[in-house]
């Protein structure tokens, strides 16, 4: 003999259950990401290569939206320098005239290498690894900037 309620009982105590169940993973999941980040764990995007073909301008400063790429007279030495400024991240410039980086926020000044002059900013720009491309006779070609 089938009773109708003693049929039911099962579904209800499963849909019971499963809610219960769906309402702790998303509990758990809710929890994860201000735990990951009270902990400091943060997930570093893949690094990004640009490459600029030489020959850099007749200053040695070539600019990207991103870093400022500098290059010594004989070209086969080169560096990175961010433009995001370390105060409150604007954009800095180069001042090829007083060979200095200036933040036109509040007037961080840099050096060409990054070291921080003056201003409220604290600390010095980022420096971008530089890999300089020669040819087989040993001319820059260009440079790849890993971001
Ligand atoms: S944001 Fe650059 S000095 Fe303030």
């Amino acid at each position: 003999m089938n009773c109708p309620a003693s049929q039911q009982q099962p579904d209800r105590r499963r849909f019971v259950t499963g809610l219960i169940r769906w309402a702790a993973a998303l509990s758990g999941m809710a929890l994860i990401h201000p735990l990951l980040k009270f902990t400091g764990y943060t997930i570093k995007p893949k690094p990004r290569h640009v490459k600029i073909t030489a020959p850099l301008p007749r200053s040695g400063v070539h600019a990207e939206r991103e870093f400022f790429l500098f290059a010594e007279t004989d070209r086969s030495k080169a560096w990175a320098i961010s433009r995001t400024c370390t105060h409150l991240g604007c954009r800095v410039n180069f001042l090829e005239d007083k060979q200095l980086i200036e933040c036109p926020c509040h007037q961080s000044r840099f050096t060409p290498q990054g070291k921080r002059l003056a201003g409220p900013a604290k600390k010095n720009l980022a420096v971008f690894p530089v890999e300089v491309q020669k040819d087989a006779s040993g001319v820059v070609i260009g440079y790849v900037v890993t971001l």
